[in-house]
């Protein structure tokens, strides 16, 4: 009676490891691992691995000691960020000082002006940036945008080659060339921020091209919205006010300080930290992602109840 019922067992598990029930399994794992391969977070941002080539450090001398305290953080130098007035707001726009113009002069002439011209106003490999304001350089410059290495069709965000003083000296500089134009450099305070009218906003401006867990998309001819995954809350609220690329420039008509500080909390508070409180989150990146998955499973279930059927018959 025990050695039946052992070889019943045998039996069974012989049956069931038969090709064509195995082969469904196979499948399904298979191609969830191509799925999550080519899905993870991580092949997104493989480029942003490389290592940023070295800056050559002209007539900085001075302050390289003082830099290096930002180079690690993206906060603005203590003794900026100072007594403006809508302070209360969460957020506000500072003057840089005037002692930052003349060595960002010297990075501007060392990496920047073959192609954007030695007084910044273009030419044929580059755009005139004269009138934009520090806050706009400060954003291409930030995000590694600036200085392009190779002419694509468009600039992407790279490991930034200047550390926090440095950028705000070259943009010190680009702003000295046209004093009060532009965007200037904003200091936002998140913690101020409303969530759920972040959200509102966020979903009403901005989710249509970088979709709304913020992953970004492709657009048109080539171009994408990237990830918001990175941005700072200083890069969100100057990719707000000076429209990068083929993204819309929103005036504070449009988005006011408040509207732009609620949103920098909302991305950087509730998108780069998602909860995923519904379970797995499949790498944020949506219906593609999520229908895959679905169909994967789906499928393979399936195939699993048709292969069952046909050994009872
Ligand atoms: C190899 C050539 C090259 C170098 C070097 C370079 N740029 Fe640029 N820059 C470009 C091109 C091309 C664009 C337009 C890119 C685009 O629209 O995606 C651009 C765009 C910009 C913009 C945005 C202009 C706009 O109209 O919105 C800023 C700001 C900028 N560059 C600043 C800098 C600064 C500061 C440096 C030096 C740290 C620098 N660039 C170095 C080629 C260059
Ligand atoms: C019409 C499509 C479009 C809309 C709407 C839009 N963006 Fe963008 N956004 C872009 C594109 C395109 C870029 C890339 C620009 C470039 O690099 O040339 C971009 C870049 C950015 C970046 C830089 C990301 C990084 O890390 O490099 C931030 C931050 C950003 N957008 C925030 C926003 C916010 C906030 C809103 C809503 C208020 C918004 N965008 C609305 C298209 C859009």
């Amino acid at each position: 009676m025990p050695k039946d019922h052992q070889a019943g067992e045998a039996g069974t598990v012989r049956r069931w490891l038969r090709p064509r029930t195995v082969a469904p399994f196979a499948l399904v794992g298979a191609v969830g691992i191509i799925g999550l391969i080519a899905f993870s977070p991580g092949s997104a941002h493989a480029s942003s691995t490389a290592t940023p080539a070295p800056v050559q450090a002209t007539a900085n001398t001075a302050t390289s000691s003082q830099a290096s305290a930002y180079v690690s953080s993206n906060a603005n130098p203590p003794h900026l960020g100072g007594q403006a007035p809508s302070k209360q707001l969460g957020l506000y726009y500072i003057t840089l000082p005037r002692s930052y113009i003349a060595p960002g002069a010297a990075l501007f002439a060392a990496n920047c002006s073959t192609c954007h011209g030695p007084q910044a106003l273009g030419g044929t490999k580059a755009p005139n940036l004269q009138g934009l304001g520090a806050g706009t350089v400060d954003f291409w410059v930030s995000t590694g945008r600036m200085p392009l290495a190779n002419s694509s069709i468009q600039a992407t965000r790279k490991p930034p080659r200047f550390n926090r003083l440095q950028t705000l000296e070259v943009s010190a500089w680009v702003q000295s060339l046209t004093p009060g134009e532009g965007v200037q450099i904003p200091v936002v305070n998140t913690s101020l921020g409303n969530l759920e009218q972040g959200n509102t906003l966020f979903t009403l401006n901005c989710a249509a091209c970088h979709t709304i867990t913020g992953a970004g998309d492709a657009l048109m001819d080539g171009a994408y919205a990237p990830t918001l995954h990175l941005a700072t809350p200083t890069q969100i609220v100057e990719a707000i006010r000076s429209g990068p690329g083929n993204m819309p420039r929103f005036g504070p008509g449009n988005i006011t300080n408040t509207n732009a500080r609620d949103i920098a909390a909302y991305v950087t508070k509730v998108l780069q930290h998602p909860t995923n409180a519904g379970g797995i989150g499949l790498g944020g990146i949506g219906p593609v992602g999520e229908g895959f998955v679905a169909l994967l499973i789906g499928v393979g279930a399936l195939m699993l109840v048709c292969f069952w059927i046909g050994d009872r018959a």
